[in-house]
């Protein structure tokens, strides 16, 4: 316990950053209303070190001067690693509703919720989301957006007198229909209106669309009309303007784009950490069980194994963004034994960490549970690596 608090420490410059940029944004952005609601902090809150790269910031978008190409622009040369990326779920985390392959596929849909009867079905080149209350009552809403694969749920986004919402339901591959979005309150909603959907704060929908959208952030706000589904190239590498700029000038000494590859491991899964969040969020959420299963940044500081200055526990000594989640448990066994010797190994100077008393390989399938979150119907990977007893309590 006492070790990850004392590595939590270390990065609190970077954390008050984080909040000092978010605070910034969501001010700038003009989406906080009451501007004196939260006092900016002075710029003298400069960071440990440079994270994000002065350049680009991701999640205030594109500064002035830069813009975003889009994936095909990209796809023009990086042709291979565009065209994997399209397929992973993270290339593919939101889609326009009427693209959405799970509504597709399913053309009527509903789910009974005490009195009212919720239906999601294709009406005129539409997804048309309802609520009846069997008296006659009904309210419905085009669906705009479809976000996730759901695998642990997809979630719908619909627009009401200029107010975003997010459905109440949400549509689950493991029971193959409908359920209850997860974090939305079970009791029994007073109106039609709240058994669609709950509003979402200026600042929620700032939140929400960039990390499952792309292209849209410029200047600190969030531009609907150049929002892209997914998480392609720029949301992670940065607006691409004078890289091509540079590509075509052939500067092969400042290629002016940013690769993630370059930072330190900590900082990497900070980086990571803007979506799947971090130490930060969840003392800022202040949730502190099984739902934190689901923040892999966050479990993984946790672990003996973490260390922000060594490469090989960082996320993508594990993870390659371009490509689909390695599912191949026995495949990770070269990543722990990177640094885990193998029984009777003598240790070397970067090669030392204990050796396991009980098993030579499939090292995750017993050191990273996959735990159940109760309500999402599905079964996460805790980046807390340990020594896992099954039946133990959830340790946070
Ligand atoms: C006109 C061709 C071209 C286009 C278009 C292009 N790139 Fe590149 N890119 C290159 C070349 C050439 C390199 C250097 C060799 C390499 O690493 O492949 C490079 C390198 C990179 C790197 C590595 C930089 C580093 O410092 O290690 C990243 C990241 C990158 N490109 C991302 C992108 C993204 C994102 C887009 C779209 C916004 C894009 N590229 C568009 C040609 C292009
Ligand atoms: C812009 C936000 C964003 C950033 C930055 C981001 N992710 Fe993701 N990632 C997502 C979302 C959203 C999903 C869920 C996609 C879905 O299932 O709909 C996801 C899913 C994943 C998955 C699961 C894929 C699967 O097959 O289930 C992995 C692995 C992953 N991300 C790794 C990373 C790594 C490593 C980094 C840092 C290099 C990173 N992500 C950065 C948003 C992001
Ligand atoms: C801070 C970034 C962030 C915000 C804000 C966010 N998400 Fe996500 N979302 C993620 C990441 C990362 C994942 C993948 C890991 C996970 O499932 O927690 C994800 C997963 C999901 C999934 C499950 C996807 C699947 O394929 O199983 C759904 C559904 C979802 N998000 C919907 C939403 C909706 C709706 C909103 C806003 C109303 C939202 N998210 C806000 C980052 C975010
Ligand atoms: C979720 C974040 C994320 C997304 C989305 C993403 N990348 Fe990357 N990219 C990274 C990270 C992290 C690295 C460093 C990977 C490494 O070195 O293992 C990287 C490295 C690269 C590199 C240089 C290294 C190499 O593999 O040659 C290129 C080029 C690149 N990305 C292009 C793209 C293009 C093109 C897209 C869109 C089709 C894209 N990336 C989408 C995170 C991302
Ligand atoms: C030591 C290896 C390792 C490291 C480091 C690691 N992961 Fe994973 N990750 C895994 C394994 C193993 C799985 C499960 C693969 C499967 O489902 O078959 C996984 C699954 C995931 C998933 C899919 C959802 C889930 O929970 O099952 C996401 C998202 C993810 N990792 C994100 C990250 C992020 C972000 C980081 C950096 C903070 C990271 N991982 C670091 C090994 C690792
Ligand atoms: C960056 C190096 C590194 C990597 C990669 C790594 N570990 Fe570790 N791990 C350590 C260190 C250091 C310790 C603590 C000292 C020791 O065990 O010698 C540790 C401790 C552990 C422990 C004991 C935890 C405890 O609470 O006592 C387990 C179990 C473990 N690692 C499993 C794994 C597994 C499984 C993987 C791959 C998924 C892995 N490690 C990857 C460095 C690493
Ligand atoms: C069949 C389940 C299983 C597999 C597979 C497994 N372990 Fe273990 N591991 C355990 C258990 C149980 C313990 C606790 C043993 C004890 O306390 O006597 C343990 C202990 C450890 C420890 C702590 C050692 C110590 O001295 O306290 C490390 C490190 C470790 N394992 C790493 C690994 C690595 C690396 C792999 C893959 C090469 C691996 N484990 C595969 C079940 C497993």
């Amino acid at each position: 316990m006492e070790k990850w608090f004392t590595k939590a420490l270390r990065f609190v410059p970077r954390l008050v950053l984080i909040t000092y940029v978010a605070t910034v944004l969501a001010l700038e952005s003009g989406l906080i209303a009451q501007r004196t609601a939260v006092a900016p902090e002075t710029s003298s809150s400069q960071p440990e070190h440079d994270f994000p790269p002065a350049h680009w910031q991701r999640t205030s978008g594109a500064p002035s001067g830069l813009r975003y190409v889009g994936r095909n622009a990209c796809a023009g040369c990086h042709t291979d690693l565009a065209e994997s990326e399209a397929q992973t779920p993270m290339g593919r985390a939101s889609t326009h509703a009427v693209e959405s392959d799970i509504l597709s596929k399913h053309q009527s849909l509903s789910y009974t919720d005490g009195p009212y009867v919720i239906h999601i079905e294709r009406k005129d080149g539409q997804e048309i989301y309802s609520a009846s209350d069997g008296q006659q009552h009904t309210v419905s809403v085009p669906i705009l957006w479809a976000f996730g694969l759901g695998d642990a749920g997809q979630t719908y986004v619909y627009e009401r007198d200029g107010i975003y919402y997010e459905s109440r339901i949400s549509y689950y591959k493991d029971i193959d229909g409908l359920d209850i979005t997860i974090g939305h309150n079970i009791k029994l909603p007073a109106t039609l209106s709240e058994a669609l959907g709950r509003p979402l704060s200026d600042t929620d929908v700032f939140k929400c669309f960039p990390c499952h959208t792309s292209e849209d952030v410029l200047n600190r706000k969030l531009h609907f009309d150049l929002m892209k589904p997914g998480v392609t190239c720029e949301n992670c590498h940065g607006p691409g303007s004078q890289h091509v700029e540079a590509i075509q000038n052939r500067n092969w000494k400042n290629l002016h784009i940013f690769n993630p590859a370059h930072l330190d491991p900590g900082d990497l899964n900070d980086f990571c950490g803007t979506c799947h969040r971090t130490t930060y969020d969840v003392l800022a959420a202040r949730v502190y069980d099984i739902r934190t299963v689901r923040f892999q940044p966050y479990r993984l500081e946790h672990s003996r194994c973490y260390d922000p200055t060594d490469k090989r526990i960082s996320c993508i000594a594990c993870h390659d963004p371009h490509v689909n989640l390695v599912t191949d448990l026995n495949s990770y066994d070269t990543k722990c034994l990177a640094c885990h010797m193998r029984n009777g190994e003598k240790p070397t100077a970067t090669r030392g960490a204990r050796a396991c008393p009980r098993a030579a390989k499939s090292c995750v399938s017993c050191h990273m549970p996959k735990l159940s979150l109760p309500g999402a119907h599905y079964k996460f990977t805790d980046h807390f690596i340990r020594v896992y007893n099954p039946g133990e309590s959830y340790p946070d």
